[in-house]
């Protein structure tokens, strides 16, 4: 028997994709709307051939509150994960008004139907951007957050704190906000990963593009970070670990196993790895070369963030699986299969 139907937005995306699997996987039902913005129809197509299932999807933008209602109004659900929003930093400096639109706007209307329809679950896509650089090392969940460095990494500071208020407010509402470090890799059928669109703003979709030839050589931004090699460092976390501590979260609040009823957990592996580490594990697990040069370091990064995940590790019983060497595997069959290689 179902265990009960989940709303997906923005499930044609990269992370949306992978938890829609592993909550089918699971035993849920799922709903999925996406605007396809920055996405494709075939994400969902593989979704359905990697789980065998006819899946509902709806394209719709999560603004659009008479389309979204519709939704809400077909199905019953127990809970809703939130994916979709904008993400690109760089693009959201040129164009806040765009970014707090989307990102806001539609949390908020998604919010308010939850709240019109009885929904009383909410998992919300947060970021480990909401740290900044901390001042102490690994980041916890209660490491003060650092005031944004861009639009993006504001929407995601001021999403957190509208569910904190929401979930105070209203009766019978939950929230659980997931702060994800670095999310890579792709699903080992190689049917479903990420679809960056133009030039890759993040490493590995440009590892990959490099190894593929279809960029010629990969900028390394700065080796003159306080760092073991100069290099800046990440807490790489697997795209399938990451979708499974969705399920995980969405099984606790239907479970009602919360502590709280609006709770924030890290999701990383605790593990921090640097720019060039990551590039010759990449070369090494999958046999290529990429070539890389070192260029100046890019403005707003900082110098190293990784997570403390103890507490998603007790709390929610979740820990990250996949290794590395695994990970990077995946990423490399994904752009091969993209490319035909
Ligand atoms: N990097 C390179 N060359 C590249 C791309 C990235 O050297 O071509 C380096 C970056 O400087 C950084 C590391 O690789 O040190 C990781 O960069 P990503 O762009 O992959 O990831 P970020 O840590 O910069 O980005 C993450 C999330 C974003 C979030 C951002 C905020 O992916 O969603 O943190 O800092 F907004």
């Amino acid at each position: 028997m179902e265990k009960g139907k989940v709303l997906v937005t923005g499930a044609a995306g990269y992370i949306g994709t992978h938890t829609a699997v592993k909550l089918i996987n699971a035993g849920f039902g799922v709903v999925v709307v996406d605007n396809l913005s920055n996405s494709e129809l075939s994400a969902i197509e593989g979704v359905r051939e990697i789980t065998g299932r006819e899946i509902p999807f709806v394209q719709a933008d999560c603004n659009d509150r008479a389309a979204l209602e519709e939704v809400f109004r077909a199905h019953e659900f127990c809970g809703v994960i939130h994916f979709a929003a904008s993400k690109a930093v760089g693009e959201s400096v040129e164009q806040p008004l765009l970014y707090y639109g989307n990102n806001l706007g539609s949390f908020v209307t998604v919010l308010e139907l939850m709240k019109e329809y009885g929904v009383p679950n909410i998992v919300f896509s947060s970021s480990a951007t909401v740290y900044g650089q901390p001042d102490v090392l690994p980041a916890t969940e209660t490491t003060p957050r650092k005031p944004a460095t861009s639009p993006y990494g504001n929407t995601k500071q001021i999403c957190e704190d509208i569910l904190r208020d929401s979930v105070a407010a209203y009766e019978g509402l939950n929230g659980i906000a997931l702060r994800y470090f670095n999310p890579i890799g792709a699903h080992p059928s190689a049917l479903i990963g990420e679809l960056p669109k133009g030039v890759p703003n993040n490493l590995v979709p440009f590892i990959t593009q490099t190894a593929a030839g279809v960029r010629e050589c990969l900028s390394i931004f700065g080796d003159d970070y306080n760092t073991g090699d100069g290099t800046a460092l990440r807490d790489y976390i697997d795209v399938v670990d990451l979708a499974k501590a969705h399920v995980v979260a969405v099984e606790r609040m239907v479970g009602g196993d919360m502590k709280e009823q609006y709770e924030i957990f890290n999701i990383g592996t605790g593990r921090p790895v640097s720019v060039l580490e990551l590039v010759r594990t990449f070369e090494k697990v999958n046999g290529v070369a990429v070539p890389y040069k070192i260029v100046g370091r890019r403005a707003g990064d900082v110098e190293a963030v990784w997570a403390d995940t103890t507490l998603a590790n007790t709390e929610l019983g979740w820990k990250a699986e996949r290794s590395l060497d695994e990970t990077l595997r995946s990423a490399w069959k994904w752009e091969k299969h993209l490319r035909g290689l």
